[in-house]
């Protein structure tokens, strides 16, 4: 390689937490001096943040990396960050010589000593987790924006036997909690008016989630809290009291489940049973009646009979999501679930899927028209297609399409009109600007 890079661009996959990782990336690129590389445009440095959850991520991070080759056969810096690279460490140089330098998400803050040592030829590996929290190292946040991530907590102690995260981002740690509300103040600071706290195990900051919500929720300025993901293991009472007496903090929790089989719960490793996890959405919903639920779902799983099936499909029905998201099993190599037996044929997994994303789709729907003639307050935060047309969340983070003169930012009182059946909310008409 050649001169210290003076453009870069980062591109991250997989979680929220990846997506904040990847700002904090830029955040200390751009305090070495270096620029952010516009849309479209070249850059010096690729950081491609990866995600390793599934299948086939390892391969699609190689082919990601193999089309970084430019027109001229030249290519800019290459550096492996995020799960993948953790997971593969020093291999990923032999599987690709175009790969700089590789760095797993504990050590990034040393990405400015591995991009000079790139810059020299050298192909630096660091995967480190080191004692002294990243967090410490990198520079204040210069984040700018109507809606924020802040990393709270990270790494799992869980073990899910299907589950790379706790092998690619370690232990369960939490950050202090002076750090948190710091870095929350600047952000505030910075224009936000909504901040998502995360964490792999979120609810597991170790201070007390709630007690973390109501100090946030004193910033001056902040108007929305969301929290995610969260164990069902550890909702709490408090935290769940916290929903019904934080003004701030959203009607909306993120609860994966994963299976409404007992049997499969205890093959996943995952310490809630069905009646354990529909108890904590009843104490939930009694603490904020109008709370929307969404959940992660895993067909498939080695042993999942057509009664286990049925079971999950009747969870679905009993807790009625919000929203959603369903996944294949996907065999990870490392993980207790890769060899246990009971494959499950997958044209039989697909129409599991199937089955289950027209069940959760039902239950979406019918949240969304539930919604219709409600007066309701949305952020806006990104354009529409169409002229005039904006799009903003509601409370329940659906997206809600408006036709006003606001701007990113701007929250926006509407009147929901519509409902489309993929949840993505419908047209609303405005009926007044908040001040
Ligand atoms: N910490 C969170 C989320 C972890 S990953 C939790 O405990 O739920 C996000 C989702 O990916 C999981 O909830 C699970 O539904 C899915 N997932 C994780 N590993 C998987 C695997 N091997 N195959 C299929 N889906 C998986
Ligand atoms: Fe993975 Fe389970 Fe930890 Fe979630 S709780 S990150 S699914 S091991
Ligand atoms: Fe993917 Fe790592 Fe997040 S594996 S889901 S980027 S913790």
């Amino acid at each position: 390689m050649s001169a210290i890079p003076t453009t870069f661009r980062v591109k991250s996959f997989g979680c929220q937490m990846n997506v904040y990782d990847g700002e904090r990336m830029g955040e200390l690129l751009s305090a070495e001096g270096m620029i952010a590389a516009p849309d479209g445009d070249d850059a010096d440095l690729v950081v491609l943040n990866t995600c390793h959850i599934r299948e086939k991520a390892a391969d699609k991070a190689y082919s990601d990396v193999g089309r970084l080759t430019r027109e001229d056969g030249s290519r800019p810096m290459i550096a492996l960050a995020g799960c993948v690279a953790q997971a593969e460490g020093p291999e990923a140089k032999r599987r690709s010589k175009m790969i700089d330098l590789v760095v797993g998400p504990q050590a990034y803050h040393r990405l400015p000593e591995m991009i000079a040592a790139a810059a020299r030829g050298e192909r630096p590996v660091d995967t480190d987790m080191p004692a002294i929290s990243k967090f410490d190292a990198l520079p204040v946040r210069r984040r700018t924006g109507p809606s924020a991530f802040l990393t709270v907590q990270e790494g799992c102690d869980k073990f899910c036997t299907y589950c790379v995260v706790p092998y690619t981002r370690g232990a369960e740690i939490s950050r202090p909690f002076a750090d948190i509300l710091t870095e929350a103040a600047v952000l505030v600071e910075g224009g936000a008016r909504e901040i998502t706290l995360l964490g792999q195990n979120v609810n597991a900051w170790t201070g007390g989630l709630d007690k973390l919500i109501r100090a946030i929720a004193r910033i001056d300025g902040l108007e929305r809290i969301r929290y995610t993901t969260s164990h069902p293991a550890d909702m709490t009472p408090e935290l769940i009291a916290a929903h019904g007496e934080v003004e701030q903090l959203m009607p909306y929790l993120h609860l994966p489940v994963q299976s409404g089989s007992n049997r499969i719960l205890k093959a996943m490793n995952r310490s809630h049973s069905v009646d354990s996890y529909l108890r904590t959405i009843e104490q939930v919903r009694a603490a904020r009646p109008d709370i929307a639920i969404s959940g992660d779902f895993i067909v498939g799983f080695p042993g999942e009979t057509d009664e286990d099936f049925t079971d999950t499909l009747a969870i679905v029905d009993a807790v009625g999501y919000a929203s959603a998201y369903s996944f294949k099993y996907s065999p990870r190599p490392g993980t207790p679930a890769a060899t246990m037996e009971g494959a499950v044929d997958p044209q039989v997994m697909d129409d599991r899927l199937q089955r289950l994303q027209a069940r959760l789709a039902e239950h979406s729907l019918a949240f969304n028209r539930a919604t219709i003639g409600k007066d309701t307050r949305i952020l806006v935060d990104r354009k529409g297609r169409l002229p005039g047309q904006m799009i903003g969340k509601s409370p329940w983070l659906q997206s809600i399409f408006v036709t006003t003169d606001a701007v990113i930012g701007d929250m926006v009182d509407v009147n929901v009109t519509h409902a489309l059946p993929n949840s993505l909310g419908g047209e609303l008409t405005v009926q007044k600007v908040a001040a």
